[in-house]
């Protein structure tokens, strides 16, 4: 069984996944999160800097992410890619924000097909490097999934990720696994299930009632709860608290942002969203989560979370 921990745009990025692989287990292959293709003649540097080389500790385990509609920007941006020496690139037709559908890309080019197919007919020529397709159930409707997944089956594809909601979700309400299993049922190629797993618990749910599907790839559960991915591979079994490996991952994460950003504005508001997850199963009050919004200044903030991150909380109780 294969866990993968999806991309979510401003939280995995290049640090993350690096300090992340240095303290967790679990993952086998990291998403980044996408880079969205241009069709000016000049590439520049700074589109591929999360999946450069020198920024990530093992490129072998790291997959870059596409956001795309027209296959020769496609190709040009694979080729760079490839170059790097990745093996497998994705292409994002999930994202599901109107500035991003609008100008039918990510979940916005599902109603598309024919279009999907053009992108394909030319992202399919270059065999230098696998092709894997992360996707909704649609935009508007299951339906249009349905259509997208027979036209992949046309397409030397590697896999795809199929997340169980619709586009027009965003990330509200529930996945829906009816809709789910009928695009599975269709689909030729090798399948991974994405969409709110967040514990064991949940995996167990969804690996019950899809046996044969042997890909997860988890985003939100896995920020919330980073031994999420050890605890699902060593079948439930309980990994003794660990608050060391947080404070460590919150302290790396703190100094790459404090190293990189000019302001404390900036750096509290990055702190902010990555507690956002984090916070979820040490305050299920939201109260710890709350002074945290409210902190104004770098040493407030400091004393806030160094309290719970000298504690010894227990994850799974
Ligand atoms: C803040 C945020 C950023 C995201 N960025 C990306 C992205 O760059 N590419 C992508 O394919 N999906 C992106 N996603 C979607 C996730 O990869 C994933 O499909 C979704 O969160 C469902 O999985 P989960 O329930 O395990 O989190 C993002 C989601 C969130 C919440």
């Amino acid at each position: 069984m294969k866990l993968f921990l999806a991309p979510l745009q401003g939280l995995t990025n290049y640090y993350y996944r690096n300090i992340y692989q240095d303290l967790f287990e679990g993952i086998d292959l990291y998403y980044a999160p996408f880079i969205t293709t241009s069709t000016s003649f000049k590439i520049g540097q700074s589109a591929f800097k999360d999946i450069l080389p020198e920024n990530n500790n093992n490129i072998d385990i790291v997959v870059p992410q596409l956001l795309s509609n027209d296959g020769e920007g496609f190709r040009k941006y694979a080729k760079i890619i490839s170059e790097m020496g990745y093996k497998e690139i994705n292409w994002n037709l999930g994202c599901p924000y109107p500035t991003v559908t609008k100008k039918k890309r990510g979940s916005g080019l599902l109603p598309y097909p024919d279009m999907i197919r053009k992108v394909l007919d030319e992202a399919c020529k270059d065999t230098n490097y696998n092709l894997t397709v992360k996707m909704r159930l649609g935009l508007h409707d299951p339906e249009e999934g349905f259509e997208v997944m027979e036209v992949l089956n046309d397409y030397p594809i590697s896999g795809v990720m199929l997340h169980a909601r619709i586009g027009k979700q965003k990330y509200e309400g529930t996945v829906d696994l009816d809709a789910f299993e009928e695009q599975y049922k269709i689909c030729k190629h090798d399948m991974t299930y994405n969409g709110d797993i967040y514990s064991y618990e949940d995996y167990v749910k969804i690996q019950s009632r899809f046996p044969n599907i042997d890909k997860f790839m988890i985003g939100r559960g896995a920020l919330m709860d980073p031994f999420l991915p050890s605890l699902i591979k060593n079948n439930g079994f309980y990994i003794p608290n660990e608050m060391d490996k947080i404070k460590e991952l919150h302290d790396r994460v703190f100094s790459h942002y404090e190293n990189v950003l000019s302001g404390e504005k900036h750096l509290l508001d990055r702190m902010k969203e990555f507690w956002t997850y984090l916070s979820v199963h040490i305050d299920p009050s939201g109260k710890f989560l709350k002074s945290i919004k409210k902190s104004k200044n770098k040493d407030t903030y400091l004393n806030i979370v160094n309290k719970v991150l000298n504690s010894s909380f227990n994850w799974r109780k």
